[in-house]
C-alpha cells in the first residue's frame, strides 16, 4: 500500500521521531493516522525503538499495525450507542408528553360521556349540546395532535411529501394572519408587514400545505406564549436570493438551556408553565424548512422576548 502522509502528518512523525532519539527510550503510539495518496485516512498502532548504530549515530526502528479496520468497527458502534441514546430519550419524551397532554382530555371525554350516560334524560337539549360540543373539540385537538405526531415520524423517516409550486405569499400570509386573528380571543394582535404590495417573483416555489405548517406553529407559539395584550410582528421579505419570514413576539422568552434543544420532538422549555403543549411544532417547523433548502434561526430573551427568523431561497436552477 503506497503511504505518503499529509503535511501535519509527517510533521508529527518526525517529532516522534525525534523524541525517540534524544530519550534514548522506546515509544509506543497508541494511534497514528497516514492518508494514502487517494486521500483515504488509515490508522496505526506504533512502537518507535531507538537503534544505536555506531557511536554518535541512532535510528529509529518502527513497527506499525494497521488499526483502521478496528478503528471504522468503533466509530460505528459509538454512531449506533449514540443513535439508541438518542431513541431512548425520545422515548422518554415522548411517553411524559403522552402521558400529560393526552390523559386531560381524555378525562374531559370520560367525564363528558358519563354525565351525558347518566343523566342527559333530565337535561335540556342545549345542556346537552354543550357537552357534545366538548367531546367534539376535544377530539378534534387529539386529532391535531397525531396528526403532528404522524407528521414527524413521516419526516423522520422521509416519508414527507414536498410538492413546491409558485405562490402569491403576501396573499397566503394575509390569508393566515387573518384566519389566526378570528381564532385568538383578542384580536388584531398579529401586525403583518410586507415590503411592497403584489406578487413575488414567480422563480420563488413552497409546498403550500408545509408552509401553512411553519409559519402557523411560529404564529401561533408567538401567540401562546405572550401575553393577549402584547403585539406580535410578521415581516415578509424578499430578494434575489430567497425569502425571509419572520416573527417576533414580546413574551416569556426561551431559557439559554433550552434553546440548543428547541428542534427535538417532545422537548418544551422549562418555563412554560401552564400552557398547553406537546413540543412538536418547531421540529415540524426544522423539518418543513430543511425540505425547502431553507434555515431557521431563533433569538430569544427569557422575559423579553423570541424572534424566530426563517429563510427559504431561490430554487436551484437545472
Ligand atoms: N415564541 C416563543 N416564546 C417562548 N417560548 C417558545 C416560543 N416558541 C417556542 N418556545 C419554546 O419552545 C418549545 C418548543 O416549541 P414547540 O412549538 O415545538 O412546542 P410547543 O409549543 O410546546 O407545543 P406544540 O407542539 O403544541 O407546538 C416550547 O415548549 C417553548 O418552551
Ligand atoms: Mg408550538
Amino acid at each position: 500500500m503506497e503511504l505518503n502522509g499529509n503535511n501535519s502528518e509527517n510533521k508529527q512523525f518526525i517529532t516522534d521521531e525525534r523524541q525517540v532519539i534524544a530519550s534514548l527510550r522506546s515509544q509506543f503510539m497508541p494511534e497514528e493516522t497516514l492518508t494514502t495518496p487517494s486521500g483515504e485516512v488509515r490508522y496505526f498502532q506504533t512502537i518507535k525503538k531507538p537503534l544505536l548504530a555506531k557511536a554518535g549515530h541512532c535510528q529509529v526502528l518502527g513497527v506499525a499495525t494497521d488499526i483502521t479496520d478496528r478503528k471504522r468497527a468503533e466509530e460505528k458502534i459509538q454512531k449506533a450507542l449514540e443513535k439508541e441514546k438518542e431513541l431512548r430519550e425520545l422515548k422518554s419524551r415522548f411517553v411524559s408528553m403522552t402521558s400529560h397532554e393526552f390523559r386531560t382530555p381524555l378525562t374531559t371525554i370520560l367525564g363528558s360521556a358519563e354525565l351525558l350516560k347518566y343523566y342527559s334524560h333530565n337535561w335540556t337539549e342545549e345542556k346537552k349540546q354543550k357537552y357534545l360540543n366538548r367531546i367534539y373539540n376535544t377530539l378534534k385537538d387529539m386529532t391535531l395532535m397525531l396528526e403532528d405526531i404522524l407528521f414527524i415520524g413521516q419526516g423522520e423517516s422521509g416519508r414527507l411529501e414536498f410538492n413546491p409550486e409558485p405562490l402569491n405569499l403576501t396573499e397566503f400570509c394575509r390569508g393566515l394572519v387573518e384566519e389566526l386573528q378570528i381564532a385568538t380571543p383578542n384580536h388584531e394582535r398579529i401586525t403583518f408587514q410586507v415590503p411592497s404590495p403584489g406578487t413575488v417573483g414567480n422563480r420563488l416555489m413552497f409546498d403550500e400545505k408545509l408552509l401553512r405548517q411553519i409559519l402557523s406553529n411560529l404564529l401561533s407559539n408567538a401567540l401562546k406564549y405572550s401575553e393577549d395584550d402584547t403585539q406580535i410582528d410578521f415581516y415578509l421579505n424578499w430578494d434575489n436570493e430567497g425569502a425571509i419570514f419572520l416573527v417576533r413576539d414580546r413574551g416569556i422568552g426561551i431559557p439559554q438551556f433550552d434553546l440548543e434543544h428547541l428542534f427535538k420532538s417532545f422537548h418544551r422549555g422549562q418555563n412554560v408553565g401552564l400552557i398547553p403543549g406537546t413540543g412538536l411544532g418547531l421540529a415540524i417547523v426544522k423539518n418543513a424548512v430543511e425540505l425547502h433548502g431553507g434555515k431557521t434561526e431563533i433569538d430569544s430573551q427569557v422575559g423579553e422576548g423570541t424572534t424566530v427568523k426563517i429563510a427559504i431561497p431561490l430554487p436551484k436552477t437545472k
